[in-house]
């Protein structure tokens, strides 16, 4: 849609939305301006109240000193907790090789859901020091829910999220998905306020063992400050936080990545062909391997900017009065960031629709980097689990390689490149054939 306004309006698009005014930043140079700019890193304040007990807590939709005060505190935190650095890989490598002998027993598998329990893990070990085993089903009722929340398929509960007006309106004969949304909001409110109780009921303030420690050891500090911005309602909004930014974005990455070599066998070939040079079947691949990797990084770079998992950022708000362009844009615009207008420019990429991860590499075959692959955002607001989820993908993504050739199963058709659309996007569903290469 970006694309199309584009073209037919200019890079810049003001829209009317019930009673709200909008802006889509759909130009590829007007996207980098206003993630660089301070006044346009606001969030929206009429975001679904419930998410975050009718107050502005979290990360992910907070804005002000709190946001400051929150984002610095937890990313802190979790970079002494290893998050996106060499410590987090073995626990990242303990959810690969679950994942490893779960599809070696099988000779197909369906490729959509395949890495959703993994991420997850990843996260709530670092947040709560727990895993759980691929067929939980605590953890499948949590993700079930996740995805009711937060997912196309509930596309209304989302945009009702943002619109409040939408909450009252009828669609067939339901509700907007609206009171749904809010009950599986509810749920997964006190999954987390349980694990944070069973905390407080264990922690030693000398011996934090994960970020719930650290974050109650900071509750516990300023429990006397009435300013205190830690509470127990904020803790709560990041985990919300981490598990809706952080799940979907890096399984679903892992998806399509599957997808794309079943999709593109030339490319899984020349895959193959450099992690058997570099790495060997010896030992697995480890993220010291990654800068000897360059065409696996040009696949994992084309991929993020073909897929474009994220395309459009969550809203952004205009804190002052300002202009872009030469328009004049008001305080307290909600705008809509199209990063997707970045990675299909034309201009920029030449056949920005063909996936053609040679496109990063020089004409020594080494991986050269484009300013314009922002696929986690810029500025401020940059995704706080970047590290953790190039880290992720990456030895997922290697790991799977070195074991096992995926194909589509006979008599199956090739999965569509067309997505399912979203806030974040997905693979249509697909089925892989796996062989053992050794
Ligand atoms: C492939 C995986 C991922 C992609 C493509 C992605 C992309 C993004 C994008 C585009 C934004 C919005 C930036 C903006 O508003 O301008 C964002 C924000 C965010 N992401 Fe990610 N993300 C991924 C994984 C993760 C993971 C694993 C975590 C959790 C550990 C995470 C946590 C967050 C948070 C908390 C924010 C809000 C930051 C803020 O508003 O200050 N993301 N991400």
């Amino acid at each position: 849609m970006a694309g199309e306004w584009r073209k037919k309006y200019g890079p810049i698009v003001g829209y009317v939305l019930g009673s709200g005014k909008f802006i889509a930043i759909c130009g590829p140079h007007e996207v980098l301006e206003v993630l660089k700019r301070d006044e346009f890193q606001g969030r929206p304040k009429h975001i679904l109240k419930e998410r975050s007990f009718n107050k502005p807590l979290g990360i992910f939709f907070s804005d002000g000193p709190y946001w400051v005060d929150q984002r610095r505190f937890t990313l802190r935190y979790l970079r002494d907790l290893g998050f996106g650095k060499k410590s987090m890989e073995s626990q990242i490598m303990d959810e690969v090789e679950e994942v490893i002998k779960d599809m070696a027993q099988k000779i197909e598998f369906q490729g959509n859901g395949m890495f959703d329990v993994s991420t997850l893990n990843v996260l709530w070990r670092m947040l709560a020091g727990k895993r759980y085993s691929r067929d939980d089903n605590e953890l499948k009722d949590l993700l079930m829910k996740l995805k009711n929340a937060f997912r196309s398929g509930s596309p209304v509960g989302r945009i009702a999220a943002i619109l409040p007006i939408l909450k009252h309106i009828k669609f067939g004969h339901s509700h907007s998905g609206h009171s749904e949304v809010v009950n599986t909001l509810h749920q997964l409110q006190e999954f987390f306020r349980k694990s944070i109780h069973e905390h407080k009921k264990t922690i030693d303030e000398n011996n934090p063992r994960d970020f719930l420690d650290i974050y109650i050891n900071e509750m516990n500090k300023q429990s006397n400050n009435p300013e205190s911005n830690f509470t127990e309602e904020g803790l709560i909004t990041i985990c919300l936080d981490m598990f809706s930014a952080g799940g979907e974005t890096t399984s679903g990455s892992l998806e399509f990545s599957l997808m794309y070599m079943v999709l593109y066998p030339q490319v899984q070939e020349a895959v193959h062909k450099e992690l058997d040079a570099v790495v060997g079947q010896n030992r697995r691949p480890s993220l010291d391997d990654r800068p000897n990797l360059h065409y696996v990084e040009a696949v994992l770079t084309e991929l993020l900017r073909v897929c474009s998992i994220a395309p459009v950022t969550p809203p952004h708000r205009t804190t002052k009065d300002t202009y872009i362009n030469g328009y004049f844009i008001p305080q307290d615009t909600t705008l809509a960031i199209c990063l997707y207008s970045l990675f299909q420019d034309k201009e920029h990429w030449g056949d920005p629709e063909v996936f053609r991860p040679e496109r990063f590499l020089n004409s020594e075959g080494v991986y050269v980097k484009d300013d314009w692959m922002i696929p986690f955002g810029a500025g401020k607001r940059v995704c706080l689990g970047e590290g953790l989820a190039r880290s992720t993908v990456f030895l997922f993504f290697t790991t799977l390689l070195q074991e096992f050739t995926f194909t589509v199963p006979e008599g199956d058709p090739p999965p569509s490149e067309i997505p399912l659309s979203g806030t974040v996007i997905a693979p249509q569903s697909f089925n892989v054939k796996v062989t053992k290469r050794f």
